[in-house]
């Protein structure tokens, strides 16, 4: 076996996400513009050059790999893809495969992902308030997203739901979106809005929602025990004491998780971010097209990438400014 992935701070890099698509069918306001310009197809690295790349990560000892895009479920021949990452589950290379979605293609992908080995997906929902819910998304049909998680959860894929906690607009929803998951049955996470993307008018520091608040307010009615389970991603978790509910609280802003990451990001045009929230990347579509049959250049490439991972992310809101505001688009690299 050659040798793990290590980076220069001794993080062994076991996690990768893989941005399969830049397009998405909806617009998040805290991750994409109104009116996107997406990538020419010519740009997009193919799903054979995707399979070879994420197949050498994986011969590197990567163990989870999580597919992302903007949505990945409308890049064509996806399940093409996926059926061939679940050789690497065969083998026991990988330990999981899984995605991020925004549940809208579900009803259709819910059973053939479930088929190729897919255990637990991740979907995003901000709101049950079809309303809210259009207003967030630009024009996404609510229904359509929980006829997709239905879906997901008839296949036996477990869900667990991301909420971007969002001050003024699902702030006062926490205790329904608990609720709802405790009776569907889903995990819930909680995300704090990181200030990515170029923002117009919009000041991300006035939605910004503190989840050390949002928790505050929960303890006002529940009782909530720290749990010390990770699942490999930067999500804390808290068990609903009254429920046994399992709550996921991900705050890049209040609690810097950075000593601990395992994880570097793949983009659908082959360049690797070494951190979600610095500019630095490498690309790795030269060395994967220019040497198709040298596997050990692409290798290199790789190993020297893993050495300029930094130490973390630069995001402050603490100061009340926006430290590493980036203008880079969240739906570039998958979250
Ligand atoms: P699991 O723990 O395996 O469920 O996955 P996850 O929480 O890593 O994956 P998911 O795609 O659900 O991530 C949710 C969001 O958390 C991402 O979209 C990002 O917004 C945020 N996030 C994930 N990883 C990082 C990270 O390394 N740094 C920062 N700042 N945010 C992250
Ligand atoms: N801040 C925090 N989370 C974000 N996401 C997208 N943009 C942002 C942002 N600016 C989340 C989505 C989804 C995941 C892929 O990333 O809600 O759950
Ligand atoms: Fe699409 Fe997800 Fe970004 Fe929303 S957050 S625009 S669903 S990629």
């Amino acid at each position: 076996h050659p040798a793990p992935l290590i980076d220069p701070f001794a993080r062994a890099i076991r996690y990768l996400r893989v941005s399969v698509t830049d397009r998405c069918d909806f617009r998040c306001t805290y991750c994409m513009a109104e009116h996107m310009t997406f990538l020419p197809k010519a740009e997009l690295l193919t799903l054979e050059e995707l399979d070879r790349l994420c197949s050498a990560f994986i011969g590197l000892g990567v163990s989870k790999l999580r597919i992302t895009g903007g949505e990945p479920l409308v890049r064509r021949g996806i399940m093409t893809f996926f059926e061939a990452m679940a050789r690497h589950l065969q083998s026991g290379a990988l330990e999981e495969l899984t995605l991020t979605t925004n549940g809208s293609q579900l009803a259709k992908y819910a059973a053939p992902l479930a088929a190729v080995g897919v255990r637990r997906i991740n979907v995003s929902l901000d709101t049950l308030d079809p309303e809210k819910f259009a207003q967030i998304t630009r024009w996404g049909r609510l229904n359509q997203v929980l006829e997709g998680i239905a879906a997901a959860k008839a296949a036996g894929l477990r869900v667990k739901i991301n909420t971007v906690a969002l001050k003024g607009f699902n702030d006062g929803e926490v205790f329904s979106l608990l609720d709802w998951c405790a009776r569907e049955g889903h995990d819930l996470t909680f995300i704090e809005v990181m200030p990515m993307g170029d923002l117009g008018n919009e000041n991300r520091l006035d939605q910004y929602l503190s989840l050390r608040d949002l928790r505050a307010g929960l303890a006002t009615r529940l009782t909530l025990t720290d749990l010390a389970e990770r699942t490999g991603g930067p999500a804390r978790y808290m068990r609903v004491e009254e429920t046994g509910q399992k709550i996921g609280f991900i705050t890049p802003l209040t609690h810097n998780f950075c000593e601990s990451c395992n994880r570097v990001r793949l983009t659908c045009t082959g360049q690797l971010y070494m951190c979600l929230g610095q500019e630095d990347m490498m690309d790795l579509r030269a060395p994967l097209r220019s040497h198709p049959d040298q596997p050990e250049q692409l290798e290199q490439a790789i190993r020297a990438a893993i050495a300029r991972k930094p130490k973390g992310h630069d995001f402050d809101y603490s100061r009340q400014v926006i430290g590493g505001q980036m203008s880079r688009h969240m739906s570039h690299t998958g979250g």
